[in-house]
C-alpha cells in the first residue's frame, strides 16, 4: 500500500477524446445473434451428435440489466458488426505515422492542454498510463510526447483499470522531485482485446482516451484546479481478471488459429474474466480502500460530494458507494457515464470526473477511484482551489 498527504500538487485540467461511433446493445445484441445462429447451423451436425455445445443468444435487456450498459463508442463499427469477422478492423499504418492508440490520446492531451492554456514547454513529462499498448516499444508516451512537441521525458505504465490512479500518484511523485506539470494520458481501445464471440462479455467494453495534468503548487494560483488531498494504492493478485496476450505468443503458434469460439487458442489472449467473483471481491477491497483513506484523511465520507468511480458495472459503484457512505448515493454523488461510454477501462473514472465537476465550489471534496486486474485499485482524493 502506498499513500501520500500534502497538498502540494494540483490537477489542473482534464481532456477527453470521444471515439467517432456508437453501437447500442441492440445493434450488438443482433450481430452477435447473427453469429451465433451461422454457428449453430455450421455445427448443426455436432450438435446433433452431441459432439459440440450449441451458441446461446445474448439479449439487450440482459446486458443492461446485469452492467448498467446502454452502448459504447468504439474506433471501428463496421469490422465489430461483420458476423464473419467481430473484431474492429484498423488499417496497419507505417511506422513513420502515428500510430492509432497514441493519436487518441494526442486528441485528449490536446483538449486538456486547451482547457488550462498550456503548451508543450510548460510540460516536463509524459506518463502513458493504460491496459493495453498498441506495442512493446518504444513507449507510447514517448509517441506522444514526440507528436505534442514535449520537452523532457516519456513513460508507459499498465495497472489496468487502475492505471489512471497510479499514473496520478506518478506524476505526484515526479512533481515532488522536480516537475512543473506532468501529463498523465489514459487512450484505450478495449475493443481490440474484447472478444465479440463471447456472450458473457461481448459487451463490456468501449473505446475512449483521457488525459489529466498535474501541476506542482509552486506554480501562480489558478482559480479552476485541484488540490490532491491524498492518493492510496493497492494491489492483490488475482486471476479473475486476465489477458495472456503478449510477446511470447507467436511461440506458443503451431497451427493456424481456428475460428470456432470454443477451440480458438487465441481465446485466451483477449480479456477473459470470472464475473461474478470480480464483483464479490472486488466490491470489499475497493470499499474499504476508501474508506480507510477518508479516516486517514480525516474526511468524513459524507463531507464527499462526489465519488468518480471506475465504470465497469452499475451495481458494483452503487455497493461500493452504499459501504462507504452507509446509504445509498445519488446519481449526483457516483455519477454513471458507463451508460453511454460502457467500461473503458482506466479512463472511465477521469470521464467521470471530466464530464461531472464543473458544478463544484472552491473547498468541495471528491474522490477519484480506479479498479480492476491485479486486481488493482487506487483512491485519489482531491478539493477543488480557490
Ligand atoms: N445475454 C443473455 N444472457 C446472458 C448473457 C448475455 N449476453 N451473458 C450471460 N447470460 C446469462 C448466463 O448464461 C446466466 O444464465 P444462467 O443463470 O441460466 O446460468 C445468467 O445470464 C447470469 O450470468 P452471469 O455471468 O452470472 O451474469 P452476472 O449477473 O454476473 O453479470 C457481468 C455479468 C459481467 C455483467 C457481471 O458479472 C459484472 O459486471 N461483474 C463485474 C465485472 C467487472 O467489473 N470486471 C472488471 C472488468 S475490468
Amino acid at each position: 500500500m502506498s499513500e501520500t498527504s500534502e497538498a502540494n500538487v494540483r490537477v489542473v485540467s482534464t481532456g477527453l477524446f470521444t471515439p467517432p461511433h456508437s453501437i447500442s446493445n441492440e445493434e450488438l445484441v443482433t450481430a452477435f445473434n447473427a453469429y451465433v445462429d451461422l454457428f449453430n447451423t455450421k455445427n448443426a451436425a455436432y450438435i446433433e451428435a452431441g459432439l459440440r455445445e450449441p451458441l446461446q443468444k445474448s439479449s439487450a435487456e440482459f446486458i443492461e440489466k446485469a452492467s448498467g450498459i446502454k452502448s459504447r463508442y468504439v474506433m471501428d463499427k463496421a469490422g465489430i458488426l461483420d458476423v464473419h469477422r467481430m473484431a474492429p478492423r484498423f488499417e496497419p499504418r507505417p511506422d513513420e505515422k502515428l500510430s492509432l492508440l497514441a493519436e487518441m490520446a494526442v486528441h485528449a492531451a490536446r483538449d486538456a492542454m486547451r482547457a488550462a492554456d498550456l503548451k508543450a514547454d510548460d510540460i516536463d513529462g509524459v506518463i502513458c498510463a493504460a491496459s493495453n499498448m498498441q506495442r512493446g516499444y518504444p513507449a507510447m508516451a514517448v509517441e506522444i510526447q514526440d507528436a505534442l512537441g514535449v520537452k523532457g521525458y516519456g513513460f508507459d505504465m499498465n495497472v489496468a483499470c487502475a492505471s489512471a490512479a497510479f499514473g496520478i500518484e506518478t506524476g505526484l511523485g515526479l512533481i515532488r522531485t522536480g516537475a512543473r506539470r506532468i501529463l498523465m494520458v489514459n487512450p484505450e481501445i478495449c475493443t481490440a482485446h474484447l472478444n465479440f464471440r463471447n456472450r458473457d462479455c461481448h459487451f463490456i467494453f468501449g473505446d475512449v482516451a483521457t488525459a489529466v495534468i498535474l501541476e506542482n503548487g509552486s506554480e501562480p494560483a489558478r482559480n479552476d484546479s485541484w488540490d490532491i488531498l491524498g492518493t492510496r494504492l493497492e494491489t492483490r493478485f488475482s486471476n479473475n481478471i486476465r489477458n495472456n496476450f503478449g510477446f511470447m505468443n507467436h511461440c506458443e503458434r503451431e497451427t493456424e488459429a481456428p475460428a470456432d469460439p470454443q477451440t480458438d487458442p487465441f481465446t485466451d489472449k483477449l480479456f477473459v474474466q470470472e464475473g461474478r467473483k470480480v464483483f464479490k471481491e472486488v466490491v470489499p477491497m475497493v470499499s474499504e480502500l476508501i474508506a480507510s483513506h477518508l479516516v486517514d484523511l480525516i474526511i468524513p465520507p459524507e463531507d464527499v460530494k462526489r465519488f468518480w468511480l471506475h465504470q465497469a458495472n452499475l451495481a458494483m459503484n452503487e455497493f461500493i458507494v452504499r459501504k462507504v457512505l452507509g446509504r445509498d448515493a445519488t446519481r449526483e454523488e457516483a455519477p454513471v457515464i458507463l451508460d453511454e461510454y460502457a467500461n473503458t477501462s482506466s479512463a472511465g473514472s477521469i470521464i467521470a470526473f471530466h464530464k461531472h465537476s464543473n458544478d463544484f465550489e472552491p473547498g468541495d471534496i471528491g474522490v477519484i477511484c480506479g479498479f480492476g486486474a491485479g486486481y488493482s485499485a487506487g483512491s485519489v482524493v482531491v478539493r477543488k482551489a480557490g
